[in-house]
């Protein structure tokens, strides 16, 4: 590790720019802004020279559309949400170099340079296609200003990239009957000249360094997102649109268009970049060009196509750029069971957050660690919340501390003592503490941030234990140096979290450091890399402060007051925006006598292995017992409804389900919380209109 570390002689974090349609949620703290902070806090720790920079990402259609919904112009909006974003991310202790916005004079500069030069290079490629034009409003349409009649479900209010009632992805010039969302009028095709990055023609460059170079220790998820693209073929790509709102496009026939939003926001990296060296009074360049600087891209899994193909094209086109050494991406974060939503409003709002458990970033920050949806999806809950609170940051770490420091200043006014002999214990405790920052370089190097962040809650269990095993408070009215020397111990555990959970938990960091009055550097060399070779970390008769709470214990009714949120912001998109599914078909009455519906119970669940949703019932139905499988396994435990009276539906054609043959169908609905029910209309939170299936 440190070998190949040492190949680099400064680091460029970037953390994915965040549109400024909307504020951010716990989502984007736990998929790119806490691992992309962790990163560099932990890098600087360690000596390195780090430029970590992000912005707000201004340009794209949906700003406009947004500003539009909203009522106000669209530099209002990046206006309004840039300064929201910005305060988040400080009021976290998203320790940015800089923070830039690509509505700034250097970005558009810097990318209208960028561009020119692949033109001059003859880098793209030029095509003139047919595309719908509001010619009232005299302006192209992207997909999303065009509704219409999806052609695959007749559905009349499709959008011309996508379908909300069926899921199809579209095309405006699909949809039958189109119709413009900003005149109302009816669109004509009307032929434009476009720029396409051929990426076709560096698909050898890209198997090169993909996947024949070494970036196999890249994580599975990117790997493999990589060469399925890669192999599936490239494809030219537009890299500028019709529209009025963007990074004009710098060449001669390019009037009236602007660059594609993901052509101009990575480039906003290397603009904050530039805009960080100005005002530090240092040179851009080396962050972004010598080989000897280690690149790393910080996003969510929806922009990997952007960070690993698309942007290292334009770079390797370019030709003077270093290309990144690693792109961790970390796949998504639900809440509750659902995707996190801003249009449903489906989300934890950082500015919220913090209203309500104010001074509480590091438990968020924590969390997110813990539960970082590093391989797979992930869900947060605020159960999940208050155990990792209750039962961790509270039980042992809060816990060790506290008693340390209450102890020291107990019993000795709060001046650290000198040890008597060290027991075979204290030995190995203190040999197990220098080992600490090796483990857990060894996960950050690796990207492995909830294994690191564990590590962390280790050491503090480590101290936690020894403490609770040693017992100072019983042995003190015996032997008293034999306390003297479990207090000295103790407190280079207390040291060693002080330094190792900056980067994790930077609030509590500093509160620790203050407690142990080691905020002001008199403890000579102490920093990560030194907690393995020092004899001491803390000194005897080095004056301690007294004890205050790093965390406090959160109260079940907090906890229940987020879930009552989140219920009543369901209940309203269900009323508002959520409309229930239109009516189906009629149908006839002779249809419905079709059906054969059977009061039943239930007399046996049983989930079936290998599965998250399946279930598998014996239902007595009145004319026999059959089996039924059910997908309810997420919403109940066989226990709970072994006797339930339901409504089944007996005679649909059996069908066979994992190798289980079905035989009918129990009729369920949802409640408010998304939960599955069985069909009652007074079961809790049961609304009007849900479908029944
Ligand atoms: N705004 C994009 C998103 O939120 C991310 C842009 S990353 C950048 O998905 F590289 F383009 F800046
Ligand atoms: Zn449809």
């Amino acid at each position: 590790m440190a070998q190949k570390e040492n190949r680099f002689k400064r680091h460029t974090i970037t953390a994915a720019l965040p549109y400024t349609n909307g504020p951010i949620h716990i989502g984007h703290l736990a998929g790119v802004y806490v691992p992309a902070d962790i990163y560099a806090r932990y890098l600087r720790l360690t000596g390195k020279d780090v430029a970590f920079v992000c912005g707000s990402d201004e340009h794209g259609v949906a700003i406009p559309m947004k500003a539009k919904k909203e009522g106000i112009t669209p530099r209002e909006l990046i206006d309004k949400y840039h300064g929201i974003i910005k305060k988040s991310f400080e009021d976290f202790g998203i320790t940015f170099d800089n923070y830039s916005r690509t509505s700034a004079q250097v970005h558009h500069e810097t990318a209208s340079e960028i561009f020119k030069k692949l033109y001059d290079q003859g880098d793209f490629v030029e095509e003139t296609t047919a595309q719908l034009y509001d010619a009232e409003a005299q302006q192209f349409l992207a997909d999303r200003f065009v509704v219409g009649t999806c052609p695959r479900c007749g559905h009349e209010e499709a959008y011309g990239d996508q379908c909300e009632n069926c899921g199809s992805s579209l095309n405006a010039t699909d949809l039958i009957d189109p119709k413009s969302t900003v005149t109302g009028g009816v669109p004509v095709l009307k032929e434009t000249k476009h720029w396409f990055l051929p990426l076709d023609r560096h698909e050898g460059f890209l198997r090169e360094w993909i996947l024949k170079g070494h970036k196999k220790d890249w994580k599975t998820n990117v790997y493999g997102q990589c060469k399925s693209w890669i192999d599936g073929g490239l494809e030219p790509r537009a890299v500028t649109r019709d529209l009025d709102w963007g990074i004009p496009v710098p060449v001669k026939g390019g009037e009236g268009k602007v660059l594609y939003v993901w052509f101009d926001a990575p480039i906003g990296y290397i603009s904050s970049t530039k805009e960080w060296a100005a005002r530090e009074g240092r040179d851009w360049e080396p962050y972004w060009k010598e080989k000897d600087t280690k690149l790393v891209h910080f996003i969510g899994k929806d922009n990997i196509v952007f960070h690993c193909i698309i942007f290292p094209s334009i770079l390797h086109a370019e030709g003077s750029y270093v290309l990144p050494e690693n792109v961790p991406a970390n796949e998504f974060l639900n809440l509750e069971g659902n995707k996190l939503s801003t249009s449903k409003n489906w989300a934890v709002w950082l500015h919220e957050y913090l209203e309500e458990f104010p001074d509480m970033q590091d438990v968020l920050r924590y969390t997110l660690t813990a539960n970082a949806p590093e391989t797979k999806d992930n869900d947060f809950t605020w159960k999940d919340f208050q155990a990792r609170n209750n039962n961790e940051l509270v039980a042992i770490f809060g816990n060790f501390i506290n008693r340390v420091v209450v102890l020291t200043n107990k019993y000795y006014q709060g001046v650290v003592p000198g040890p008597s002999d060290l027991t075979t214990v204290d030995r190995t405790t203190l040999d197990e503490l220098k080992r600490f920052p090796e483990t857990i370089s060894g996960s950050i190097d690796r990207y492995r941030f909830r294994e690191a962040g564990q590590e962390l809650m280790n050491l503090a269990r480590l101290g936690n234990k020894y403490l609770a095993d040693a017992e100072p408070w019983k042995v003190i009215k015996e032997d008293e140096a034999r306390v003297r020397t479990i207090m000295f111990v103790a407190l280079q555990i207390a040291t060693g979290l002080a330094v190792l959970s900056e980067p994790f938990l930077p609030f509590t960091s500093n509160k620790l450091k203050k407690m142990l009055k080691i905020d002001q550097g008199p403890i000579e060399g102490l920093c990560w890399e030194n907690v393995p070779n020092m004899e001491v970390l803390l000194r005897p008769g080095h004056q301690i402060d007294s004890a205050q709470l790093l965390f406090r214990k959160i109260e079940d009714s907090e906890i229940q007051a987020q879930l009552d949120k989140l219920a009543a912001t369901k209940k309203a998109n269900e009323n508002e925006n959520k409309a229930p599914m239109p009516q189906k078909d009629t149908i006839t009455f002779d249809d419905f006598t079709k059906l054969d519906m059977r009061v039943g119970t239930i007399l046996e669940a049983e989930k079936m292995a290998k599965t998250k949703k399946l279930m598998v019932l014996k239902v007595d139905t009145g004319l026999d017992t059959r089996t039924i499988v059910s997908g309810i396994a997420e919403s109940f435990a066989p226990e709970e409804i072994i006797g339930k009276r339901v409504t089944v539906l007996i005679n649909l054609a059996p069908r066979a389900l994992r190798g289980v043959d079905s035989e009918g169908m129990i009729l369920m609905t949802e409640n408010a919380d998304g939960k599955l029910v069985f069909v009652n209309p007074d079961e809790a939170g049961v609304g009007n209109g849900e479908g029944i299936s």
